[in-house]
């Protein structure tokens, strides 16, 4: 499996997956689906160089991407999601340990990602990777719960 940044190429394939990827997690309500599905679509065509857009392939097929974006020296986890046939083979685990690693040489001191409190296989995957819960966020994105989790770089 290699990670490596998005390329141009692979974006109809991307975008595809995200769909595959957000009609599938947990816990979210159609509303939210259909909105981030606009959302994220939008930052995988965007050129702006504020987000960093990563993909996992395996012999050229596409199977994870992770977007992120950044403010004020801190990294937002915004998506990742990986084809249902190549979960549990740490794709998720290194498309998140090359994030940090990028992040780190930017000189961000954190990362840190919102998450539905029902996606126990993301909360554990994170919670692998030491992130930590910092808030619970009561009716927060389109009125659903969401749980803030961290990890402090430097
Ligand atoms: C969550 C997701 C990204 C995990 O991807 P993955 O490549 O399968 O994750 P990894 O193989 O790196 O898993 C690392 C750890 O996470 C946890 N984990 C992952 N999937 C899990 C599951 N289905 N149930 C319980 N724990 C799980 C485990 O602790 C796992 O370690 P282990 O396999 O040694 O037990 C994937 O299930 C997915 O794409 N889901 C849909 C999109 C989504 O919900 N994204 C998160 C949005 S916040």
């Amino acid at each position: 499996m290699k990670i490596s940044l998005l390329k141009e190429e692979n974006l109809s394939e991307a975008i595809e997956l995200l769909r595959i990827g957000l009609l599938n997690s947990l816990g979210l309500s159609e509303v939210e689906k259909q909105a981030y599905l606009i959302y994220f679509e939008n930052i995988l065509k965007s050129k702006d160089h504020h987000y960093l857009k990563l993909q996992a392939t395996e012999f050229k097929k596409l199977i994870g991407i992770l977007i992120a974006s950044e403010s004020a020296g801190v990294k937002y986890l915004e998506w990742v999601c990986v084809h249902p046939e190549h979960r549990r083979n740490s794709v998720a685990t290194k498309l998140i340990k090359t994030l940090e690693r990028e992040a780190k040489k930017k000189g961000n001191h954190k990362v840190y990602l919102t998450v539905k409190p029902e996606n126990r296989p993301a909360i554990n995957l994170y919670q692998k990777l030491d992130y930590f819960q910092e808030a619970y966020l009561k009716r927060q994105w389109y009125k659903g719960d969401y749980v803030l989790m961290s990890k402090f770089l430097f």
